[in-house]
């Protein structure tokens, strides 16, 4: 099998135990929760609330009804931006954020919402200062990406969260390259609306989010339809969390996530941080040290588990297909789906080589990697 250093789009593989319970949900409950009132639906809901109520813990969410299931972050950022503003309202977001939020807040411009981009700096990094000096008295939201999928700069979100609270104005965090990679707790660190995708450092499946709703905010959903109760209103359910999840849920999906969740706190999150964070560092010594390689991102001190990088005179599409063609090596070039990123750090329009290492690669697998780019530059 390829070498996949692509764990920043999704993760590859799953723990053993997702691909199990995915198997066991399909083939043993296989029905839709909360539909009917025989045991086999109840066996499907007591699989999504167990699900739910993992998740809420994990992200210190205290009433797990307000942790609702979304097929991605991006369904997640879109029912928080969508649901939350008006016309007339302003958000505060950055330079560095990944298109995931920064289309949603384009189509909120176009219905009369004001967007305030603050600069990221060179290593993809904003400050807590900047955030202050762009809020204005109408800002209802502070939104920008706990850690970049391109520099794998962290930002500083919980002084952030405490400037936009301050400044009477909610916070939402993209956390789609820090769920199960960084400590998440919603209510100690002031995020009144988290949206992680389910599929990449959670090791859920594709297909799966979440989006975490502060205690006493009300959004508009983004779909409505079925929920299972309050068949004979017209109307979408106020309650959370059926009022975000019309249409049948993917249960073996979430019976995978809880399995992905389960195998986060049996190894410890500080133990996969740890093992990420020696990987990265393997990279960053590794990559310095090949004449021609540039990169980008923060150099020292804390890294996301994206790697970008470029090599003078390359271009970053034709490195990543020489790595899958002749080393069997799967690497992301181009953009990442974050133009702005590539505008800040000076990459626009070619962008990078992007490298994810994952919980299951080791030393040996960034060795390969490191030899294959010395016989490639
Ligand atoms: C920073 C960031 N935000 C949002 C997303 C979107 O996640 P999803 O694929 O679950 O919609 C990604 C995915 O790459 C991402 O890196």
């Amino acid at each position: 099998m390829s070498l996949f250093l692509d764990n920043a789009a999704t993760s590859f593989p799953k723990p053993e135990a997702v691909y199990r319970a995915m198997d066991a949900a399909m083939r043993e409950v296989g029905v839709a929760p909360g539909r009917g009132g025989y045991r086999q639906s109840l066996a499907a809901a007591r699989i999504v609330y167990e699900a739910r109520a993992a998740l809420a813990a994990f992200f210190g969410v205290s009433d797990s009804s307000r942790l609702v299931f979304t097929h991605s972050a991006t369904e997640s950022i879109n029912i928080a931006v969508s649901g939350l503003l008006k016309a007339g309202d302003h958000v505060v977001s950055t330079t560095v954020e990944h298109n995931a939020l920064l289309r949603p807040l384009q189509l909120m411009r176009e219905r009369g919402v004001e967007v305030t981009l603050v600069q990221g700096d060179r290593e993809g990094k904003v400050s807590e200062r900047q955030i202050a000096a762009a809020l204005r008295p109408n800002t209802r939201l502070v939104a920008l990406a706990h850690c970049s999928n391109v520099t794998g700069a962290i930002q500083p979100v919980e002084e952030i969260a405490r400037i936009a609270r301050a400044g009477g104005a909610l916070m939402l965090v993209d956390a789609a390259q820090s769920a199960g990679y960084l400590p998440i707790d919603c209510e100690t660190m002031g995020i009144d609306l988290l949206a992680a995708p389910g599929h990449k450092g959670l090791f859920g499946p594709p297909g799966t989010g979440i989006l975490a709703i502060a205690e006493g905010l009300r959004l508009d959903p983004l779909l409505v339809g079925g929920t299972g109760g309050n068949a004979s209103s017209p109307h979408q359910p106020e309650q959370l969390p059926e009022r975000f999840e019309s249409g049948t849920t993917n249960t073996p999906a979430l019976a995978g996530l809880k399995a992905g969740l389960d195998f986060i706190l049996e190894k410890g999150l500080a133990a996969i941080r740890a093992k990420e964070r020696g990987l990265i560092a393997q990279l960053l010594e590794g990559l310095r040290f090949i004449p021609g390689v540039v990169l980008y991102g923060p150099l020292a001190g804390e890294h996301g588990g994206a790697v970008s990088f470029n090599v003078e005179g390359r271009d970053p599409s034709e490195l990543a297909f020489a790595l899958d063609h002749n080393f069997d090596i799967s690497v992301r070039a181009g953009l990442h789906c974050a133009p702005h990123v590539h505008r800040t750090i000076g990459t626009y329009p070619g962008g990078t080589v992007r490298v994810s290492p994952g919980f299951f690669n080791n030393e040996d697998d960034i060795g390969f990697f490191l030899k294959a780019m010395r016989e490639l530059r």
